[in-house]
């Protein structure tokens, strides 16, 4: 049986007070399309207000510390975001990847601990264009997941993002049969790590996916749904992938 489509919007460092009313316009869109499930991600500084205003809509984090308290200047723990409403997080972002040098473990270590505080994560894995050049995108993306998998895995709790860094916020976006060819292998390796449940495990397409293009790719087996970012910031704009995936 088919997976639910799971469409999220990654707000990145996008999103002041201003724009909870965008929150709430694509919350109302959200509702009229009950197959699907959606959700944003807003910077952590707008959680809390997005959720009192939204109660019936998902509001995530785009990251969260492995700790739960300690001396992390600048950092928020899991039970802080849980605390702020938000029932899931991104984790392992490339951007986060390469900006904040996290690695496999440190995103293991973050999925344990949303895992721990009773949210979900959502666990992103990529190649850059020279490794895809290279011939190594499958490798490289099979073995991001292999090292950021948590202990207790579980397709309630669990959804892997797969965005080819070069896709992201660039307009590009890999070719139908690069696409399936990439989830097939997330699904295969889910299932070598996790045996029974692999199958129920959510696998988001991100990378540029909009209105335009979202029915290809929400189309593509394995493909569950998108991880979004330009094209989540107005309900002009993320309505019309939310519509594509009921
Ligand atoms: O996390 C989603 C994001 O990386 C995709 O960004 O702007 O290419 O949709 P964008």
């Amino acid at each position: 049986m088919a997976n639910r489509k799971y469409i999220v919007g990654n707000w990145k460092m996008n999103g002041l007070n201003d724009q909870l009313s965008d929150i709430a316009d694509i919350a109302s869109i959200a509702a009229n399309h009950p197959s699907v499930d959606a959700a944003i991600c807003p910077p952590v500084t707008l959680i809390a207000s997005a959720v009192s205003q939204n109660a019936a809509f998902s509001i995530g984090a785009q990251d969260c510390h492995f700790n739960e308290k300690g001396a992390h200047t600048g950092c928020v723990s899991a039970a802080m975001i849980k605390q702020a409403g938000a029932s899931f997080s991104i984790l392992g972002h490339s951007e986060r990847r390469a900006d904040q040098h996290e690695t496999d473990a440190d995103v293991k270590a973050k999925a344990e601990a949303v895992h721990a505080n009773g949210l979900g994560a959502i666990i992103c894995v990529g190649e850059t264009e020279e490794e895809r050049d290279a011939g190594q995108a499958v490798d490289v993306v099979c073995g991001q997941l292999q090292g950021s998998f948590p202990n207790g895995a579980d397709a309630k709790w669990l959804t892997i993002a797969y965005e080819p860094v070069w896709a992201i916020g660039t307009g590009r976006v890999p070719e139908a049969a690069d696409v399936e060819e990439m989830h097939a292998a997330i699904r295969q390796k889910l299932g070598e790590l996790m045996g029974d449940g692999a199958d129920a495990v959510r696998i988001l397409y991100g990378g540029s996916m909009n209105g335009g293009n979202a029915a290809e790719l929400l189309a593509v087996p394995n493909v569950d749904g998108g991880l979004v970012g330009g094209a989540s910031l107005t309900a002009e704009k993320f309505g019309p992938i939310i519509e594509a995936a009921a």
